[in-house]
């Protein structure tokens, strides 16, 4: 197969929603359909068992199993296609990570409850893929289950998101009186089994839209309802446009039920169908990158320490944009100059890591790492120096003082924070003119995992305030002045040493606002 080829048959997605709307459940089903687990229950129990711990108890799993990436990134076949999922870490281990995995994708499937709607996770994952301009893919789960009207959804998702919404199918019935769906996408009615074991029925139409043949369905209010439905969003709804899709700018529905089967494999064959395979990179001069070039080219998404301290080596996770990667072969860190073999490195498959043979663009490699590189960091093959684009740093909500514990140990309390920091596992601040150190994260167990390293990999014990949930906002250092400080905020300096303000609250941030309308607040992603 020419590289081309291979390259076309990428997908590379994640899966983003709120938790507990089932992203477990359907990437479960997915495994299932490729082949790559026999059971279901696999990667739920897995899944179980780390929710069911304290979050303390977190850092001892890890411990125990070594680094875990396992379920980072799986790749399974489907249909001809090789498939890679990467895990965006919902529930208490939501993290800066999770952003940064959308940043490694071409794709991204939003998991929506049909009983709860956007929820507030979908709506900053969604926010971050819509910033890339990426095909977004919606499912609307728990059909087994009594949801909010179908209708009700879509106008819901269009006007939060702020997306049209193309939907591919039409639930007819919901909860109990599911029948099947209205498949306007591929023009058919999906009939649901009497039972989980029975088989789907796929009926095709007709020119006027009905259902072929004679069938009890057919008198059904539930089925004219559909029809009506359907009809209703011909005529008022937005068109299938594939471009659009490509654009990120209308998102195909699907309806259906993640743990009753129901409806996902029409979902995942019509996802692998226009999905679009791994495209163009942009480099820090406005250059793009082709896929299919000979060049190797990746960059560094995400490292994931090796909770155990016996072992300090850590894994960076690569994105191939360009070129095959061959196991041992050399390559450039664009920003130090070394040249480093890639000789020890991973690759992930639904149960196992297993050492990479050859991976082409799209593909997600593990490097071993014993502290070369940082996220962001782009790497080459040749001698075409190569610079991707930085990534986006992430506005942080939460917010803690830190101070060692042990006044002697400040070398390397220093150290350590400076390398985390670096390593994007936390952000940095300190107060703008006492200078007392304060970390950010979006999700708390980044600072548990900071305490932990701090501890185990820098022997630096600290001390840690919380100061609860903050809105940061950022300012030009030449519009400060020092009125502005107040009880309802705090002036901080970022790592970089620009001036940012911790707001308690909306109420704080548009008072403020009010009292200084010339003065531009910012904010990263
Ligand atoms: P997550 O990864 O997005 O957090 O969600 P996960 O798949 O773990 O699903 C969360 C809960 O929702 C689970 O129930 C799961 O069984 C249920 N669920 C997922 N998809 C569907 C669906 O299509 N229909 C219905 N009715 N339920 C669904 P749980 O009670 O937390 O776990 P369990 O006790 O059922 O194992």
């Amino acid at each position: 197969m020419t590289l081309k080829e291979q390259v076309e048959k990428r997908r590379t997605f994640a899966i983003i929603s709120h938790p507990d709307a089932g992203k477990t459940t359907i990437t479960e089903q997915l495994l299932l359909f490729s082949g790559a687990i026999r059971e279901a229950g696999t990667v739920k129990a897995k899944g179980k068992k780390s929710n069911k711990f304290a979050k303390s108890d977190w850092m001892e799993i890890e411990k125990q199993r070594g680094i875990s990436v396992t379920s980072s990134v799986m790749q399974v076949d489907y249909d001809g296609c090789q498939v890679n999922i990467l895990d965006t870490p919902g529930h208490e281990d939501f993290s800066e990570d999770t952003y940064r995995t959308l940043m490694a994708v071409d794709a991204a499937v939003m998991v929506v409850d049909t009983g709860k709607g956007i929820e507030p996770q979908t709506k900053k994952l969604f926010e971050v893929c819509s910033m890339r301009g990426i095909p977004i893919f919606t499912f609307m789960n728990k059909l087994d289950r009594d949801g909010r009207e179908p209708l009700e959804l879509i106008a819901e998702l269009e006007e939060v998101l702020g997306i049209d919404a193309y939907p591919m199918n039409w639930p007819m019935g919901m909860g109990r009186n599911l029948i099947g769906l209205y498949d306007l996408y591929n023009q058919r009615v999906e009939l649901k089994g009497h039972d989980e074991e029975d088989d789907v029925l796929y009926i095709p139409l007709d020119e006027e839209g009905q259902a072929e043949g004679d069938h009890s369905f057919k008198q059904s209010t539930i089925y004219s309802q559909a029809l009506e439905d359907a009809q209703l969003l011909n005529e008022a709804g937005n068109d299938f446009d594939r471009d659009q899709v490509l654009a990120g700018k209308l998102t195909p529905v699907f309806f259906g039920s993640a743990l009753t089967g129901f409806g996902v494999q029409t979902f995942f064959d019509a996802f692998i169908d226009l999905a679009p395979s791994p495209s163009v990179t942009e480099t820090i001069d406005d250059q793009l990158v082709e896929p299919t070039q000979s060049q190797f080219t990746g960059f560094i998404f995400k490292i994931q320490a090796n909770m155990n301290p016996a072992h300090r080596d850590r894994i960076a996770f690569v994105r191939v944009c360009s070129g095959a990667f061959e196991k041992g072969m050399n390559v450039t860190l664009g920003r130090t100059g070394k040249t480093i073999r890639m000789a020890h490195t991973t690759q992930f498959m639904a149960d196992s890591r297993e050492e990479v043979q050859e991976a082409v663009a799209g593909d997600i490699i593990g490097l071993y790492d014993t502290g070369n590189f940082q996220i962001g960091d782009t790497i080459y093959s040749g001698n075409k120096a190569v610079q991707f684009k930085a990534l986006p740093q992430f506005t942080p909500e939460l917010f803690m003082k830190v101070t060692p514990r042990n006044v002697m140990k400040q070398k390397s309390f220093h150290k350590g924070i400076e390398q985390l920091v670096q390593e994007g596992a936390i952000q940095l601040y300190k107060t703008y003119h006492t200078e007392e150190y304060i970390i950010g994260a979006v999700g708390a167990l980044q600072f548990e995992v900071f305490q932990y390293r701090l501890l185990n990999e820098y022997n630096a014990e600290v001390d840690m305030t919380p100061m609860g949930s903050k809105i940061a906002r950022w300012i030009d250092p030449k519009d400060l002045n020092p009125n502005m400080s107040s009880s309802r905020n705090l002036l901080a300096k970022d790592r970089f040493g620009n001036p940012v303000f911790l707001f308690e609250n909306t109420f704080a941030e548009n008072w403020f606002r009010d009292k200084y309308p010339d003065i531009e607040l910012k904010q990263l992603l």
